[in-house]
């Protein structure tokens, strides 16, 4: 089942692992990249090599550090050794990259951070490949707003800028056409739940199923938003039922409202991740 929450804790402190491990995040990225500081990267492998075996909620996943950086080969080095679900890898340009980082450690899932370079902006449709193991993609505006050397990532009137509403967009329909999980990005106001409500439900709209997390007060507002209402459920339930009533139909009216087939793959979608409790 797709994480709702992907809750991110810095490898380097045994105290944050735990309390993320205690979290009702559905996927935990334990980060060896920006959040590690360079002298540090050595001793937080350690940690994660030395992890008490895990049941598999929540799911383990690694933030190694990019292709091309001093540290990439030395983290690879924990695959096989820590009890890891799949590779987080920021700073992707490409579905190549994917590939590349599949050779070195044998197909295991890759969740993609594909907005954080310039280049990035237009690689975004060579993550669509069938060998790939690519499982997931994320989009960042952080790192791609310091590569383009603005000084904000704002509008004056407050709202993201164009461009990373489009990495944003980018990101949903790249994910979308690879046949992957498309993730929100983070909010880095940890204490404002209702800023991340609003826009954690926006995403959810929109056709993203999951959100990266930096603290664990973020992991109920994200699942919340990420499992169906009641009321979805039920339209959909309604949907379902309508069209196995009527199988050779291609139009219906359902609760005095047109639905075809897009609306019966929409409605199974809903019925299968209210179904993951
Ligand atoms: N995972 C697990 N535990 C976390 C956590 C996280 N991501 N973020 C905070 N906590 C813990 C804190 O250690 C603290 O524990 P304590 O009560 O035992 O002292 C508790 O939750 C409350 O934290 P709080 O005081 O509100 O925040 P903070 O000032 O300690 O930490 C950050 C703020 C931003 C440094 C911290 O949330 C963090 O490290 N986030 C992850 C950053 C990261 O991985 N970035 C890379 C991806 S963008
Ligand atoms: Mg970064």
């Amino acid at each position: 089942m797709q994480p709702r929450s992907w809750l991110f804790v810095p490898a380097d402190s045994e105290k944050k692992i735990a309390k993320a491990l205690d979290s009702d995040a559905d996927a935990i990225i334990f980060d060896l990249e920006d959040s590690v500081a360079p002298a540090n990267k050595a001793s937080a492998r350690d940690i994660l090599k030395n992890l008490p075996q895990r049941t598999e909620r929540p799911q383990l996943w690694v933030r190694i550090n990019p292709i091309g950086s001093e540290f990439h080969r030395d983290d690879l080095h924990l695959i096989g050794v820590a009890d890891i679900h799949g590779i987080v890898l920021p700073k992707a340009e490409g579905g190549w990259d994917v590939i590349e980082l599949a050779h070195r450690t044998g197909n295991i899932p890759v969740h993609a951070i594909v907005t954080e370079t310039p280049a990035s902006l237009f690689g975004m449709l060579s993550y669509r490949d069938p060998k790939s193991p690519l499982v997931a993609m994320s989009w960042g505006a952080e790192d791609l707003s310091a590569a383009l050397g603005a000084s904000s990532k704002y509008d004056a009137d407050g709202g993201l800028s164009f461009t990373y509403k489009l990495a944003r967009s980018r990101c949903l329909a790249a994910a979308a056409a690879a046949g992957v999980q498309p993730v929100d990005g983070v909010v880095a106001d940890f204490k404002d739940d209702q800023a991340l409500k609003v826009e954690a439900e926006a995403a959810s709209r929109e056709g993203f199923t999951g959100k990266l997390a930096i603290h664990p007060a973020q992991v109920a507002v994200i699942n919340a938003a990420f499992t169906p209402s009641g009321e979805e459920v039920r339209h959909a339930e309604a949907i379902v039922a309508a069209f196995e009533a009527h199988p050779d139909a291609g139009v219906l009216s359902v609760g005095g409202r047109m639905v075809d087939r897009p609306h019966l793959v929409q409605a199974r979608r809903v019925l299968e991740r209210a179904a993951r409790e």
